[in-house]
């Protein structure tokens, strides 16, 4: 049997509830945020810890680096929460070369687990401990940390890349013929993709700074000259991360032209233009923009290196015969209607709350007071949970009598 008539035959039998492209959409643009709390967790991180060795040219280092420090922390959480969504979709349609690329490394996924874990205590430790004269030596635990991100997304990028690559599956499983089950290695590196991507973390942290710059403004004990302090170094950041991110882009795009035709398509470069326009904004509106405008043509940038990611998949997967929109459906308007609803409305009303919630009351000193606005989506938010557990719980209920009548 050949490689690509096994691929469609590892698909899942069920099928799937709704159009393959459905799921597409949905992975891609999940993808963008998880990338972008990615990003953003490295360039804070990396941030705080040379701020941490800084601190003896002055006391904006050390500010700055214990609020790179709390950001760092909570950036994990985000990237770890968005990193489910797109998990799910790529399983999905994707199930056969997901499933084959981890059991290929199946030893370092389970790394990846414990080495996430161990990271975030290492990194929380680090933030109970980076206050105003903090002994030097905690930086350790600093670098641990950041090391152990690194190596996940190393892992991350190794389960991608092994997906793409299903001619090489069997001289993996089974080098010189002889089976190897220990999954102990990670077999497909592509190091021009996986720098290139992690180099966007120093341009991510620049603009993550400048947005920070304008983020708090309204706070009277954030003095302006600090945060003029910040938005330089941020605009400073962002241009030199740029131009290092461009070299190394050039140097996957040359990769990608030795694996496959894909030099030429124009995603890729419109990624490459879409950089080049990001440094020239900022290095003529980095000082007088709002930090905000700025973060948001950085997302337009990963929104765009999304889109490029799937399209190099499609590229590396159609000469084997494996299409996603060849994929059985099995309609299932229901649960695809629960799913949007769910989507839109408890994580548009729930998410939407939090979110506002905690932008409004970090730009107000001391104690905060919710207006009318987050107080409404608060109710708001209470309602539509409660309205989507009652829901959850019918529809389940239904379904499960009408099994049991049904027959
Ligand atoms: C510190 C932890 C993590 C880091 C640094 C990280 C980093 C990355 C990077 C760099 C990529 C892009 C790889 C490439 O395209 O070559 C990626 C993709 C991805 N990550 Fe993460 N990630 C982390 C944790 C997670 C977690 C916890 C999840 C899921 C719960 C997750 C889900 C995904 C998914 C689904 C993809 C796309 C895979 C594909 O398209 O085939 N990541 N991640």
């Amino acid at each position: 049997m050949d490689i690509g008539t096994l691929m469609n035959v590892m698909r899942d039998p069920a099928g799937i509830p709704s159009h393959p492209i459905v799921f597409q959409v949905l992975m891609v643009f999940t993808w963008i945020f998880h990338i972008a709390f990615v990003l953003m967790t490295f360039g804070t991180a990396g941030l705080a810890i040379y701020g941490f060795y800084r601190r003896d040219r002055g006391e904006y280092w050390t500010r700055l680096s214990m609020a790179m420090t709390k950001s760092a922390k909570a950036g994990v959480s985000l990237l770890i929460v968005l990193g489910v969504a797109p998990l799910l979709f790529t399983q999905v349609v994707y199930d056969p070369q997901w499933y084959t690329a981890s059991v290929l490394s199946a030893r370092w996924l389970v790394v990846f687990i414990f080495t996430l874990i161990i990271g975030y205590c290492s990194w929380f430790i680090f933030y109970y401990s980076n206050k105003e004269g903090a002994r030097r030596r905690i930086g350790w635990f600093a670098f641990i940390g950041l090391g152990l991100f690194m190596l996940d997304g190393l892992i991350m990028h190794t389960l991608a890349y092994q997906s793409l690559l299903p001619e090489q599956w069997m001289n993996w499983y089974a080098p010189g013929g002889v089976v190897d089950t220990s999954g102990a290695t990670l077999h497909g590196i592509q190091w021009s993709r996986f720098l290139f991507i992690i180099s966007l973390s120093v341009p991510a942290a620049g603009l993550y700074l400048m947005a920070y710059a304008d983020y708090f403004k309204s706070r009277p004990d954030r003095e302006h000259a600090y945060l003029a302090f910040a938005r330089q170094l941020g605009v400073k950041l962002a241009v030199v991360g740029l131009c290092f991110s461009l070299l190394l882009f050039l140097w996957w795009q040359a990769d990608l032209w030795r694996e496959s035709v894909l030099a030429t398509h124009p995603v890729g470069w419109l990624l490459g233009v879409s950089m080049l326009g990001l440094l020239y904004a900022t290095v003529r509106y980095g000082q007088r923009a709002h930090g905000y405008a700025l973060m948001g043509a950085g997302m337009a940038v990963l929104t765009i290196l999304a889109v490029w990611r799937e399209i190099v998949r499609i590229h590396y997967l159609l000469p084997f015969g494996y299409d996603i929109t060849n994929y059985p459906v099995h309609a299932d308007w229901p649960s695809t209607a629960l799913f949007f609803l769910t989507f839109l409305g408890v994580g548009g009303s729930v998410g939407g709350f939090f979110v506002l919630l905690l932008y409004r009351a970090g730009r107000v000193q001391g104690m905060y007071t919710a207006d009318k606005l987050v107080s409404r989506m608060g109710t708001l938010a209470v309602v539509m949970l409660a309205l989507w557990t009652v829901t959850f719980f019918v529809y389940g209920i239904v379904i499960w009598m009408s099994s049991v009548f049904g027959n």
